[in-house]
């Protein structure tokens, strides 16, 4: 049976090759097999401060990225969160039958509200509702993302079981699908955490539209190990992370990688690693330049996109209401 398939990326920061070969190129891989709809995410986004201006710019941004990657509208759907109202209502209420406890258990919220102190918006502590509301306004069955974001759609499984269990049967039960190979992209310089599009350190990430140089020079600056051996093994972060990406651009096989740096130096390894990436990326990027010449034709997809996935995430939404009792009783006389 064909499910739905939903994700969402922010409009924030760097789109960098962790974004793209866990999430973006894998959507745009699978988009025929399925329904697919892919939304970018500005009500997630301002959970930390955003500039105003430069958050409109992003949307459309990511949008022509996602287009780039080879995302075909006539095949998906793209469009804007805060485009879609039902996102946020459906949030509210979705927010009166999450227990607090579980949102207290989320990983993300814990790291981020650290780096943020008490600055951190009750927003920031929210996102998982949000992001619960996103997948089960369209009945979603395929949520494909990183592996960050596992517990997230767990969460959005568990409430849309406990809404089921409360007022009937509503809403199809999510499941994330995560790579086998590149789910959690670390950064460069710090192989010890996952590469992130809001960093202060530019040089642990690796942009998707880093020019050629800048590719290079920050794959020849990457964290290694003293060791000199090119083997895949996750006790060694650095050049692990480094052979997962090579592994993800080239397509070829653990032991052919192997066997091809055997003896050879990291510093051959890199420069063969840049060259690789610098390709792959090549007409990615001479794509999106295209594409952001005429941004009315971005601006009015996604507005095509929200105007065709607004009745579903409005029918959704009605259902709701009814289950929860939300809105006037049938009224008799006049
Ligand atoms: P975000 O950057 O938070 O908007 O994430 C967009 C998508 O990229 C989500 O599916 C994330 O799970 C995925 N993602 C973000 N960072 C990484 C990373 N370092 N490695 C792999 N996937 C990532
Ligand atoms: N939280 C996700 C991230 O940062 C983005 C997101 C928002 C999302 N809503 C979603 C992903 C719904 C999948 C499904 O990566």
């Amino acid at each position: 049976m064909k499910k739905r398939v939903f994700s969402g990326i922010q409009p924030t920061g760097t789109i960098h090759i962790g974004n793209y070969l866990a999430a973006i190129r894998r959507w745009a891989i699978t988009q025929a097999e399925h329904e697919s709809i892919f939304c970018i995410v500005d009500l997630h986004a301002i959970t930390v401060p955003q500039e105003p201006k430069l958050l409109k710019a992003k949307n459309l941004e990511m949008a022509g990225m996602l287009l780039a990657a080879g995302i075909d509208p006539e095949v998906s759907v793209i469009f804007v969160q805060s485009r879609v109202s039902a996102h946020a209502e459906l949030a509210w209420i979705l927010n009166c039958i999450i227990p607090m406890g579980w949102m207290l258990r989320m990983i993300q919220f814990k790291e981020k509200s650290q780096r943020h102190k008490e600055q951190a918006s009750t927003g920031l502590f929210d996102y998982p509702a949000l992001m619960a509301a996103d997948i089960l306004l369209y009945r979603t069955g395929l949520v494909p993302v990183g592996e960050d974001q596992r517990q997230h759609v767990e969460l959005a499984r568990d409430v849309a079981e406990r809404f089921n269990s409360r007022y009937g049967p509503t809403f199809e039960l999510p499941e994330a699908v995560i790579p086998e190979v590149g789910s959690r992209i670390m950064g460069l310089k710090d192989p010890t955490k996952k590469m992130s599009k809001t960093g202060d350190d530019k040089d642990n990430v690796l942009g998707v539209l880093d020019p050629p140089d800048q590719i290079r020079a920050k794959i020849m600056k990457a964290v290694t190990d003293p060791l000199r051996e090119i083997r895949f093994d996750p006790e060694r972060p650095g050049i692990h992370n480094l052979l997962v990406i090579y592994e993800l651009f080239s397509a070829e096989g653990r032991q052919a990688i192997e066997q091809r740096f055997a003896g050879k130096g990291y510093a051959q390894f890199k420069a063969e690693l840049a060259e690789m990436v610098i390709e792959g990326l090549r007409p990615l990027q001479a794509r999106f330049c295209e594409l952001m010449k005429d941004q009315g034709y971005i601006g009015r997809l996604l507005e095509e996109g929200a105007d065709r996935i607004r009745p579903v995430a409005e029918g959704t939404l009605n259902t709701v209401k009814e289950k929860v009792g939300l809105g006037l009783p049938v009224l008799r006389g006049s």
